[in-house]
């Protein structure tokens, strides 16, 4: 018998104000024919005054807990991927435990940027598997647009803000391929590259900075290493390429995401895809799209789904896993 973490509720949730690309227009050297040409992105959402990533996470957490059909009392533990945190500390895990009102059981929060997602479900699954929780919620939240320099017309067009969550549950399974819930996961990082894709802020400088990116560069470790990681996942879970029902990437541009399904020879009918409506927003894009993914009847009960990521740091990974 093998425990498995098993996918038992999904959620998400945008902010209300939607930003078209022709809107940078008027500000910005740039065009609406640009940013879809070079990245597939349309539109993206920002948040309002005030709306910080725990008010996201919160409301993507809530609709997690709907689907699954459990209160936030029935949580072990939480734990939220972002690189925005409202404040330094506490963790924004803390407070939307305070703000869904999960009286008991731990939270905390993972950093890995854009791969953040992948961390944190790796984590969960550990969690789950090591029977320290039978029930974790795993959020990807990040409310980008407030470290955006508005002017950096390489960057300020491709991110935005939102939240997605899973609830994970523990199940016993036959330890086979077969099983739903989480199968396998492969984990890199890659410090000497922290250079290319980095926010110039944080304790040390005295403000939060704003994201600088050596977009080619990073583009380049993304067309490589994304499908290599899905590989191994898929190898580390006994599965091969020809399983796959879903790939379900790191939304940051289309052209890396068409490039990563080529190299697994698999066709773009079988990738979920929300960049064009989101943008980039980083550790929420990968539960975001599982959410759009399953609300619009297409990751069904039982289908295979690779996710893959990579971002600041280099941090990258995958997850192999069976809805
Ligand atoms: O989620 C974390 C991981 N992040 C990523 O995966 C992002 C990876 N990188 C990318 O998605 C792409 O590199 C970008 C979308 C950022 C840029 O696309 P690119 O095809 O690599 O363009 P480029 O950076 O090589 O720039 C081409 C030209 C440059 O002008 P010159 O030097 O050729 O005259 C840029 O200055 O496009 C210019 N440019 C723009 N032009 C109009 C850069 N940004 C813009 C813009 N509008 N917004």
């Amino acid at each position: 018998m093998t425990i498995r973490a098993v996918v038992r509720g999904v959620g998400h949730y945008l902010p209300e104000r939607v930003v078209e690309n022709a809107e940078f227009e008027a500000t910005l050297d740039t065009t609406d024919d640009w940013i879809r040409s070079r990245s597939g992105i349309e539109r993206r959402h920002f948040a309002a005054e005030g709306e910080t990533t725990s008010d996201l996470a919160a409301h993507a957490a809530r609709t997690a807990l709907s689907d699954a059909g459990l209160t936030a009392g029935d949580l072990d533990a939480l734990i939220v991927a972002t690189s925005t945190p409202d404040l330094t500390f506490p963790s924004v895990a803390t407070m939307v435990q305070d703000k869904i009102g999960m009286g008991t059981g731990f939270a905390f929060d993972v950093q890995a940027v854009c791969a953040g997602f992948i961390y944190a479900l790796a984590n969960a699954q550990a969690l789950i598997a090591s029977g320290q929780a039978q029930r974790v919620m795993v959020i990807g939240a990040e409310t980008f647009s407030r470290i955006l320099d508005m002017t950096d017309r390489g960057t300020c067009v491709l991110f935005g803000d939102g939240a997605g969550a899973l609830v994970l549950e523990a199940a016993e399974g036959a330890g086979t391929p077969a099983d739903r819930g989480i199968l396998a996961t492969d984990l890199h990082s890659d410090g000497r590259h922290r250079d290319i894709l980095y926010v110039d802020g944080g304790v040390s400088t005295g403000c939060s900075g704003v994201v600088k990116m050596q977009g080619r560069e990073v583009f380049r470790h993304a067309v490589e290493k994304l499908a290599e990681t899905a590989h191994s996942a898929l190898a580390k879970a006994g599965l091969t390429e020809d399983d796959v029902d879903w790939i379900v990437p790191h939304q940051a541009n289309l052209r890396i995401i068409k490039a990563t399904a080529q190299r697994m020879g698999l066709p773009m009918e079988r990738v979920i895809l929300t960049v064009q409506d989101h943008g980039n927003t980083s550790a929420a894009s990968i539960p975001l799209a599982l959410s759009v993914g399953q609300h619009e009847g297409r990751i069904r009960q039982g289908d295979l789904v690779v996710t893959e990521a990579i971002g600041g740091g280099l941090a990258w990974g995958s997850v192999v896993l069976r809805w």
